[in-house]
């Protein structure tokens, strides 16, 4: 279903010098009809840069991605937006998605209007279902996105995001804002949208017990690179650096394992990403990693072989 081979993007700033900052290398993944696959990481390891990149919101430097065959990079607007009611992604902040100047009806209804092929009845109708599906009730129709609950808020995402029936879901860290009894609602919700629609999901969390509970496959994502990924990653971690985040998750938070180094691997040193802070490391760490077949699990560690030999 989709597709995305060798992902690379690089953000420019600075006025007078200009800075450069890779924040996805070489990303590859596939996802299939009705699977769910989780991406987690701690902050600014790309999460967010890799799902605008598959939504066609960025385009990549270098790297391709494909929907149902087709290669959407590079192909032009008209072309595109046929594919684009079929991939839809929520954001982590529903500002991003919902103007606060209009109705929530009209949010939820604005995707249906701008595609210009449903009558005024047709719209209404439909958005009708579209509350009702993410159990809002018509009274909640008429508010403006600030007389909604946090939780509610996030519904009315969901609600715009399938308006226009899409095959696959990106979740950008849909629930982090909200506490965490509604978390758990929204990502029941969203597998039971999900099962009920035949969807995909791309769900991008740094929540590891939601990643567990709710994904098929689980992709570990350090310093802009998949350096883990399989069914049951969380069970078995290979990567040294997979460890740590389950360590970091069981003990404390995920910030505890942010490193200052993060994402920054353009000082020449072309080695393993993960080197600077790996316990594990020695010298032959300093050549680069690839991602490598290890007992069915991919794993961009050289030593990864032997660390399956140690659990089996
Ligand atoms: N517009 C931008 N200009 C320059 N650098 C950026 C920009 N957006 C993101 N970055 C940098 O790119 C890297 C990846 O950012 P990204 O938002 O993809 O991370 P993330 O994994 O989604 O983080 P979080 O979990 O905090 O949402 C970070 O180092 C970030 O500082
Ligand atoms: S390659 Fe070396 S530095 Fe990198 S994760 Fe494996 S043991 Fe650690
Ligand atoms: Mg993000």
């Amino acid at each position: 279903m989709l597709k995305a081979e060798n992902l690379r993007y690089v953000y420019t700033s600075g006025l007078i010098k200009t800075i450069k900052k890779t924040a996805v290398y070489g990303v590859g993944l596939e996802v299939c009809p009705g699977e769910t696959v989780a991406i987690v990481g701690e902050s600014g390891c790309g999460k967010s840069t890799l799902a605008k990149m598959l939504v066609q919101q960025l385009a990549p430097v270098s790297g391709e991605v494909f929907f149902d065959g087709a290669k959407l990079t590079g192909m032009n607007w008209n072309n595109l937006r046929k594919f684009m009611g079929k991939i839809q992604l929520i954001p982590q902040n529903p500002d991003d998605v919902v103007d606060p100047r209009w109705t929530v009806e009209r949010s939820v209804a604005e995707p249906l209007v701008i595609c210009g092929v449903f009558s005024k009845e047709e719209i209404s109708a439909n958005v009708d279902a579209l509350f009702a599906e993410v159990g809002l009730s018509a009274e909640h129709k008429t508010r403006y996105p600030h007389e909604l609950s946090g939780g509610e808020l996030q519904r009315i995402v969901i609600a715009r995001a399938l308006a226009l029936e899409p095959e696959l879901l990106v979740c950008d860290e849909a629930t982090s804002m909200l506490d965490v009894s509604v978390q758990a609602f929204i990502v029941t919700m969203l597998k039971e949208i999900q099962k009920r629609r035949g969807l995909s999901l791309v769900f991008i969390t740094h929540d590891l017990e939601a990643a567990k509970a709710i994904s098929d496959r689980v992709l570990v994502m350090y310093a802009g690179e998949i350096v883990e990924e399989g069914n049951d990653v969380f069970d078995r971690p290979l990567h040294p650096y997979t460890r740590a985040l389950l360590d970091a998750a069981r003990y404390m938070s995920l910030e505890v394992v942010v490193s200052e180094e993060v994402g920054e691997l353009s000082d020449g040193f072309s080695g393993c990403s993960y080197y600077r802070l790996c316990r594990e490391k020695t010298d032959a760490c300093k050549k680069p990693q690839k991602l490598r077949d290890v007992s069915g699990r991919l794993v961009r560690c050289w030593k990864s072989k032997y660390a399956v030999q140690k659990l089996s």
